[in-house]
């Protein structure tokens, strides 16, 4: 078991670059399976997230090479089995975007109910109103979910809510089907584009990506290309969020401003300064932190996997700041761990009300989910004392190489490895 232990207090100051994007990266790989030649992906970040999806690939039969820092030639033509397992689509939820790559691919698909961070009910409802509206059938079965199609055809798809996965998996599917496929209330987030342009480089024909209704008209092949995926917004968001909550001053090179505009607004609203360059940010504190509210909406709204992270900030604040989390209903589950350093947080349902105490101290705590442990990283930096963080494989998810970028900031974190501790056998037990 690793965990990390940070002692707080440093400023954090010089320059750090952002990785690929998470959530683009989670949907591009299993949309490479699509093409009729090899692809090139590049800016691949370096998480487990990542693993997992080339691990799939490779159990598919494609063939993945590492062919240099963050860069995988991935040929799909070999793929000649087509379910994801439970063992592996149990780990990380965005297993779910091999269904509709399989299903737009070869007209079927089998892969198991997908898993990821335990952020209360997660539907896949909406996913498959999509691929049945473009004539796939359905089986839900021992935890898997069966698709196949005689074959797929473009159509109408509205979403009852607005989702990003869905909305993924639904160009997925209809990129080869037959005619006019029309996604309306479509997700716009900026892995939303990434897709879209990522499957438009191979030969897809989606217009409208990034706003509320996508079109797509189906092509007989895809063919190879070389693509990089998207600097991670909310890698940078968190970056921001922790020079801030350090006081610190520092540049944030490998970004794409425009992605961060609803995070910067509310931190130059907390009084964090905010200077953007074409690629880069500059970040830092010269004054007192203050309160502010903010409501979770999809994009462009205030992103989700940036709550935790600015409620932390938000501690440090002067003032009473009221969040709102509209997205996930587990979202607050950090609470508890940030109240174990001293924060003052009551969660009333979706809401949580944040008296700034302006002081955080370390204590042993544990990340519950992927953001949750961000938050923790950050107080842990902004504390006085020492923090030790469990449960790190959740943030090790989706940061790349997290305490080393720290570390460069002039942080004071370090990964130990602590042995699991052994089970405690009764009396009479025996030994196979
Ligand atoms: N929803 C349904 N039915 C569906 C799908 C979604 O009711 O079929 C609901 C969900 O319950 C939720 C809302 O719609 O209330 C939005 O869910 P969405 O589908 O947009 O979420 P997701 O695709 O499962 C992705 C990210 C999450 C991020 C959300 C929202 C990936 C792999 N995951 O999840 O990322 O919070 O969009 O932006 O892209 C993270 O990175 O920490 C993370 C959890």
């Amino acid at each position: 078991m690793d965990k990390f232990i940070i002692k707080g207090g440093r400023r954090l100051t010089g320059e750090v670059t952002i990785s690929g994007a998470k959530n683009a990266a989670v949907a591009i790989l299993p949309a490479v399976i699509l093409s009729d030649e090899p692809c090139i992906i590049e800016n691949v970040p370096s998480i487990s997230d990542v693993n997992i999806c080339l691990r799939i690939l490779t159990e598919m039969g494609a063939e993945v090479a590492n062919i240099g820092k963050d860069a995988y030639r991935i040929d799909p033509t070999t793929i000649e089995n087509f379910c994801v397992p439970y063992e592996t689509a149990r780990k990380m939820r965005a297993s779910y975007y091999f269904l509709g790559a399989l299903l737009g691919k070869f007209n079927k698909a089998r892969v198991s109910m997908p898993g990821g961070c335990p952020l209360g009910d997660r539907p896949i409802d909406q996913h498959l109103k999509a691929f049945a509206a473009l004539g796939a059938k359905y089986t839900l079965s021992q935890g898997m979910i069966d698709l196949k199609a005689d074959k797929l055809r473009g159509s109408q798809i509205f979403f009852d809510v607005v989702t990003v996965g869905a909305t993924m998996n639904a160009m997925l599917a209809a990129v080869k089907a037959e005619g006019l496929t029309i996604i309306e209330n479509a997700a716009k987030e900026p892995h939303i584009v990434d897709l879209a342009n990522f499957l438009n480089s191979m030969g897809a024909n989606i217009m409208g990506a990034g706003t509320d209704v996508i079109k797509i008209r189906g092509v007989d092949k895809l063919r190879g290309c070389t693509y990089a995926v998207i600097p991670d917004q909310i890698e940078a968001g968190t970056f921001m969020a922790a020079i801030a909550a350090t006081k610190g001053d520092a540049v944030i090179k490998n970004v794409i401003p425009k992605h961060l505009e609803s995070i910067t607004k509310k931190m130059e609203k907390i009084g964090v300064n905010i200077e953007q360059f074409d690629d880069s940010i500059h970040v830092w504190v010269d004054g007192p932190l203050v309160k502010a509210n903010i409501k979770t909406a999809p994009h462009p709204g205030f992103p989700t996997d940036m709550q935790s992270q600015i409620a932390t900030l938000l501690t440090l604040a002067e003032g009473t700041s009221i969040i709102t989390e509209n997205i996930w209903e587990q979202r607050f589950r950090y609470v508890d761990e940030l109240r174990r350093m001293g924060a003052d947080i009551t969660v009333n349902g979706k809401v949580a009300l944040i008296e700034g105490t302006g002081k955080l101290m370390g204590a042993p705590v544990k990340a519950c989910d992927l953001r949750a442990g961000a938050a923790l990283i950050i107080a842990g930096l902004a504390a006085s004392g020492v923090t030790e963080i469990e449960d790190i494989f959740h943030i090790e998810r989706g940061y790349d190489c997290m305490e080393g970028k720290l570390r460069a900031l002039g942080a004071d974190i370090e990964k130990i490895s602590v042995p699991d501790k052994p089970q405690i056998k009764s009396a009479d037990s025996k030994t196979a």
